[in-house]
């Protein structure tokens, strides 16, 4: 079985071009070419730029807005055939850009990412439409986005899925830099969805580490795996717990990013991610379809993978430091039990209400380990935690907690500028007492239901961090699409990658 290119997401050649549209026309295979149009919400014919790509390919605005009424909504898209033969494409292919705000760039650019699939060259007409730096970002994360396909595992001879353009060509007033990184930033999504989709009998806890290394190896970061052994003799109760029932034993991998030019006031971030590799319940076992999910349950520790592979490419300004939290969640004698007490890193000791809330016990040891070790400046963690916070905000936005409002405000200021949209959620402390155990120092879930369960294991966590500034991202409604829509494709979903690179660049 060939293994697909995982952790080096194919992307197109990228290239902006501020004018000459016939020029760069002229030089490429019209048969396998997809030249786009925009249409605003004013219409092609307001459209200068629009007007004199479509003159190229001896087409009218005025008549091809009468023939063909072309829709200006963010996304939608309507196909012009061309008579084969002396033109420059053979087909025209309008996309309504609605308003051509951010969000209507990134739809209208995914819509394009994927009709460009497999062909060798996609050329947009973008004229004025995205001058402003975050405009050009978005319609190129759409496009690089869209293009993206799930990896499969095929047998050899059958045909796999197409790839995406090989070429991109923005033509008009388009900020380079800025299409460059968000083109990095998607790539940063697409590895984390790479390793979301791959199935458990490949994906345990050591093959995670492996591509850690590997990855940090290619993108200059530090890497240092805690084996099994490691994490016993240094007392990560909490991940030997989760990891006890599985054959694969569990793994905590640190990376570590520090610009060029860090000096010991560079600010350090720590960003935790969940990695169980697959989560069957544990004793406490799942129904089967609960269950059939759970091979993304490591996307928290595949974010922040991707976002560390990142942040040289970025040129992040602070240090950042990533660690994956690795473990199977599965049943087998030597399983822990609801009941049990698990001494955690750092000796605080948890009674075991439900086996299937294992990931906050990877991510207690993992927040522990970063506030005795690491001295962060910030500590944040992702993770899909709760099928509570999915009830709650549904598919499209994830809760974040914080411990002060600055932090909290700057996160969601970046997902609103990523679309990947995050709501402030409360860290509730009426709903602390619940989580006061009668054998043990804390319970590991509410021992008294209050029915909020995302922010009940957000307090769980919190008994981890110290005093550290901490935010937590509950992406269990968001880290999984089932379908294949917009800049979405069915798996895993990558969300959070963007979100933190844009919030990591922005702090200077
Ligand atoms: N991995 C799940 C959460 C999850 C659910 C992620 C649905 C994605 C989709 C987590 O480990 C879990 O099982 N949580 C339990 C906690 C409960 C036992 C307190 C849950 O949310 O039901
Ligand atoms: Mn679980
Ligand atoms: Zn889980």
């Amino acid at each position: 079985m060939p293994t697909p290119q995982l952790t080096d997401p194919a992307t197109s050649r990228w290239s902006v071009l501020p004018d000459a549209l016939g020029d760069v026309l002229a030089d490429l295979d019209p048969t396998d070419l997809l030249l786009a149009v925009p249409v605003p919400d004013d219409g092609l014919r307001q459209d200068e730029r629009a007007g004199a790509a479509l003159a190229l390919v001896g087409l009218a605005a005025a008549d091809v807005e009468a023939a063909h009424e072309p829709s200006s909504e963010a996304g939608a898209t309507t196909r012009i055939p061309l008579v084969p033969g002396e033109r420059a494409a053979r087909a025209v292919f309008l996309v309504g850009v609605g308003k051509g705000t951010a969000a209507d760039l990134r739809t209208a650019g995914a819509a394009l990412g994927r009709a460009g699939r497999g062909r060798a060259d996609l050329v947009v007409a973008v004229g004025a439409l995205a001058q402003e730096p975050e405009s050009a970002g978005a319609l190129a994360e759409g496009i690089a986005l869209g293009g993206y396909t799930s990896p499969r595992w095929l047998s050899e001879g059958t045909t796999p899925s197409k790839p995406p353009a090989s070429a991109v060509t923005l033509v008009g007033a388009v900020d380079e830099r800025a299409v460059l990184r968000a083109v990095a930033r998607a790539r940063a999504t697409m590895l984390a969805r790479n390793l979301a989709v791959v199935p458990s009998n490949t994906k345990n806890p050591a093959w995670m580490a492996a591509q850690a290394r590997a990855i940090g190896r290619r993108t200059g970061l530090e890497v240092k795996v805690w084996s099994d052994r490691d994490l016993r003799a240094e007392g990560f109760g909490g991940l030997l717990a989760v990891g006890a029932g599985s054959v694969t034993p569990p793994r905590l991998v640190q990376l570590s990013y520090a610009p060029q030019a860090a000096t010991a006031a560079t600010p350090h971030v720590v960003l935790v991610g969940k990695g169980i590799t697959f989560d069957t319940g544990g004793l406490d076992i799942k129904p089967a379809e609960g269950m059939l999910a759970m091979k993304t349950d490591m996307s928290g520790s595949a974010v922040v993978l991707a976002v560390l592979a990142a942040c040289r490419e970025l040129d992040v300004p602070v240090r950042v430091t990533g660690l994956l939290a690795l473990a199977e969640n599965a049943v087998g004698g030597a399983a822990y039990r609801p009941s049990d007490v698990v001494t955690m890193y750092g000796g605080r000791t948890v009674e075991i209400g439900n086996t299937d809330a294992e990931g906050r016990m990877v991510m207690a040891d993992a927040l522990a380990y970063a506030d005795a070790h690491l001295d962060p400046d910030v500590l944040l963690d992702i993770a899909t935690l709760t099928g509570a916070a999915r009830v709650a905000l549904g598919r499209t936005m994830a809760p974040v907690y914080a411990t002060d409002g600055g932090l909290g405000e700057a996160l969601v200021a970046a997902g609103r500028a990523t679309g990947e949209l995050l709501w402030p959620f409360p860290l509730v402390e009426d709903y602390r007492p619940s989580l006061d155990s009668p054998v043990a120092d804390v319970n590991h879930i509410a021992g008294t239901p209050v029915g909020a369960g995302s922010i009940t294991a957000a307090l769980f966590l919190r008994e981890f961090v110290g005093e550290r500034r901490w935010a937590h991202l509950d992406i269990a409604g968001v880290g999984r699409s089932d379908v294949d829509r917009g800049l979405l494709t069915k798996g895993g979903t990558g969300f959070g990658a963007r979100l933190l690179l844009t919030w990591l660049e922005e702090m200077a």
